[in-house]
């Protein structure tokens, strides 16, 4: 059994597998957004769970990062790939597929419309 260093870790996504958002492709979500993790060298930065269900099946697949509190509905893999490019690594929100912003410091620049992303 593994056990990661958490000292790194700079994001913990939730990627949700209840059965509503299964059946919606999740586990194909799941798959993208962590090969796509793999794939820039985030693995240390970027920890990654898969939960039941969320409570926002009519929105899934639901992906949640934190510590930013960000919900994003409707993840494709086209969009959970995006996630990781944008968001993961360029701390860009994809305003697009945004579901919910928990966090209350909403006056970080970060969280802005102005840094809205091409990413479909
Ligand atoms: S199954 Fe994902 S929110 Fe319900």
């Amino acid at each position: 059994m593994a056990t990661k260093d958490l000292s790194k870790v700079r994001y913990h996504v939730f990627l949700c597998e209840g059965d509503s958002c299964t059946k919606r492709g999740a586990c194909d979500v799941t798959s993208t957004l962590r090969a796509e993790i793999a794939r820039l060298g985030l693995d240390e930065v970027v920890h990654t769970t898969r939960t039941r269900c969320n409570g926002r099946c009519q929105d899934g697949p639901i992906v949640i990062v934190y510590p930013d509190g960000i919900w994003y509905r409707d993840v494709s893999t086209e969009s959970a790939a995006e996630i990781v490019t944008n968001h993961l690594a360029e701390e860009l929100i994809l305003h697009n597929t945004l579901l919910y912003q928990f966090r209350a410091e909403r006056n970080d620049p970060k969280y802005s419309s102005d840094n809205d992303t091409d990413a479909k």
